[in-house]
């Protein structure tokens, strides 16, 4: 039977080491020995800074004990002995279990004079690993505060458990009013270096400390994006602008002013303390101001700014509502806001600013057309012979965005015809398309989708989220025709390329 020994039983704990003592005396090396084992004066002073013992009683009697101590997040297991006669009957195997199953800290210690060979056997069996000498010494000076000669003959063995699960915190907040309390605290993850999803009016962004490369480096441990990749700044006014950026033309202020909130993101030069995390280690940055109340709530909330790349596994279908955020992410975010769905739903215009010929990088439904008219002269695009080399940006690899199911873009008038040709083939087809289904057949999924732009890009990526949950051959998409649907045509482009891929191609 296990049970907890209070202080009153140190004379009764000292009984059985000493038997114990007796007992291997004369089987470990003498310089490896010292009598008496545990003395009553180092016993007590254990039991009062605070090590808990627990012994095995049989008839009666004390036959093993063990002890251990919490320091901080670390439980230390400084105690480990059976009485030898009674080793082979597995109560010392129980009591490390009963420790084990009480540590219920991330990190376990064990640290015995002298191990017995079955405590060995069970560390190792429950996945410790030996520590080097030096560590061993490093180890029980920070936790046990022991001095050298005994740290001489100690044996420490570490063992570190998967720490607990965190539960992601969903907040639902109202997106036209939201509840300054909620904000705060959402604030304050930020600024502790948590990351907090949130929905902006394009996508569902993925947020962290700005300046914090630490928290700025969880965002690219969630997604599973390659480290080189930079983020977007989101600011809570145009004034933070000068926080960021440096030899700012005077486009970029010209387009602030007339977009900011809004879905417009803007490559300046940077300044010397921008984290190298944030821009990949580019001599720019990327900074937008979002247009989404909840967004610049909380960017107010946070007083600077917040680094966010759309809330998705790294190449697939960006989010447009909360419920797609905890989908990919899973618990890897302390908290996601629920704003309900983005409004636009295709992510931010990326417009180059650091060269002297302005060049969009990412078409956006804030089109170059809008852009140019404002600028007084039209922007190059990205594929453009004479634009700049192109920079390191995930939205523009060539597969992105991307479903599971195999995508293929197809013009409307060919629609038809391929879908009879599947339904030979018996292939199982989902369809997006502006128009309703010319005929109905049970292997076809016709998905309508709003005729407009601004509407179609709005239900784009929860429409390509539903049809590949429907697990079909294929994806056929109607291809978009013309100027306005410049961007929508850009994603689905790319989320063909990447598509029916597992693992998207970086
Ligand atoms: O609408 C949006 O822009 C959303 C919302 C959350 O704000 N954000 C977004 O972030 O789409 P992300 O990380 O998924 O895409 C940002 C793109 C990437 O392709 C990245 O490479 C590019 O912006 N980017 C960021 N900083 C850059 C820089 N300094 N130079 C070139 N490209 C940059
Ligand atoms: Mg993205």
């Amino acid at each position: 039977m296990i049970c907890k020994l209070i202080n009153a039983d140190a004379q009764s704990i000292l009984t059985l080491v000493n038997n114990a003592a007796a007992a291997y005396k004369g089987k470990i090396p003498a310089d490896r020995w010292k009598e008496p084992y545990m003395p009553a004066k180092e016993l007590k002073e254990e039991s009062e800074s605070g090590v808990e013992f627990y012994g095995w009683i049989e008839n009666g009697g004390l036959i093993g004990v063990m002890g251990i101590q919490r320091v901080n997040d670390v439980t230390l297991i400084r105690h480990a002995y059976v009485l030898p006669a009674y080793q082979r009957k597995g109560i010392g195997e129980k009591l490390l279990q009963h420790l084990l199953a009480l540590a219920e800290t991330s990190r376990v210690l064990v640290g015995t004079w002298e191990a017995a060979p079955w405590a060995i056997k069970f560390y190792q069996k429950h996945g410790f690993m030996l520590l080097s000498r030096e560590e061993t010494n490093k180890l029980l000076k920070n936790y046990w505060n022991i001095p050298e000669r005994q740290v001489e003959t100690s044996v420490v063995l570490e063992h570190k458990k998967p720490p607990a699960p965190k539960k992601t915190l969903l907040l639902k907040v109202n997106a036209e009013n939201p509840d300054p309390a909620k904000m705060e605290i959402a604030g304050k993850i930020i600024r502790e270096g948590g990351l907090v999803a949130f929905p902006t009016e394009t996508v569902y962004g993925l947020g962290a400390d700005a300046r914090n490369p630490a928290a700025v480096a969880k965002i690219f441990k969630a997604k599973g994006r390659p480290a080189d990749h930079p983020l977007i700044v989101h600011l809570p006014d145009i004034s933070h602008l000068e926080n960021w950026a440096r030899d700012i033309p005077e486009a970029a202020r010209v387009l602030a002013k007339a977009f900011w909130p809004g879905p417009l993101t803007l490559i300046l030069k940077r300044l010397p303390d921008v984290p190298d995390a944030v821009t990949g280690g580019q001599d720019t940055v990327g900074l937008r101001m979002p247009n989404h109340p909840l967004a610049l709530e909380l960017l107010q909330a946070f007083g600077s700014g917040i680094a966010a790349p759309s809330a998705n596994r790294f190449g697939r279908i960006s989010p447009t509502t909360a419920d797609h955020v905890r989908e990919d992410l899973g618990d890897a975010v302390a908290m996601i806001l629920d704003g309900g769905p983005c409004s636009v739903g295709i992510e931010s215009t990326i417009v180059d600013l650091s060269h002297s010929r302005t060049t969009i990088l990412r078409p956006g439904m804030l089109s170059a057309v809008e852009i140019g008219r404002v600028l007084g002269r039209v922007p190059l695009s990205a594929d453009d012979p004479l634009a700049p080399p192109a920079i390191r940006a995930s939205g523009t690899l060539e597969a992105h965005y991307a479903p599971r199911t195999p995508l293929v873009l197809m013009p409307d008038d060919s629609l038809p015809i391929t879908l009879r040709n599947a339904i030979v083939q018996k292939e199982r087809v989902a369809v997006l398309a502006t128009f309703p289904a010319p005929f109905g057949h049970p292997l076809i999924e016709w998905h309508v989708a709003p005729a407009d732009p601004a509407g179609f890009a709005r239900d784009l990526y929860a429409n390509l989220r539903i049809l590949d949950a429907l697990g079909c051959d294929r994806i056929i998409v109607q291809k978009p025709v013309g100027q306005p649907w410049q961007a929508i045509h850009d994603r689905l482009k790319r989320a063909a390329a990447g598509s029916g891929v597992d693992a998207p191609a970086t």
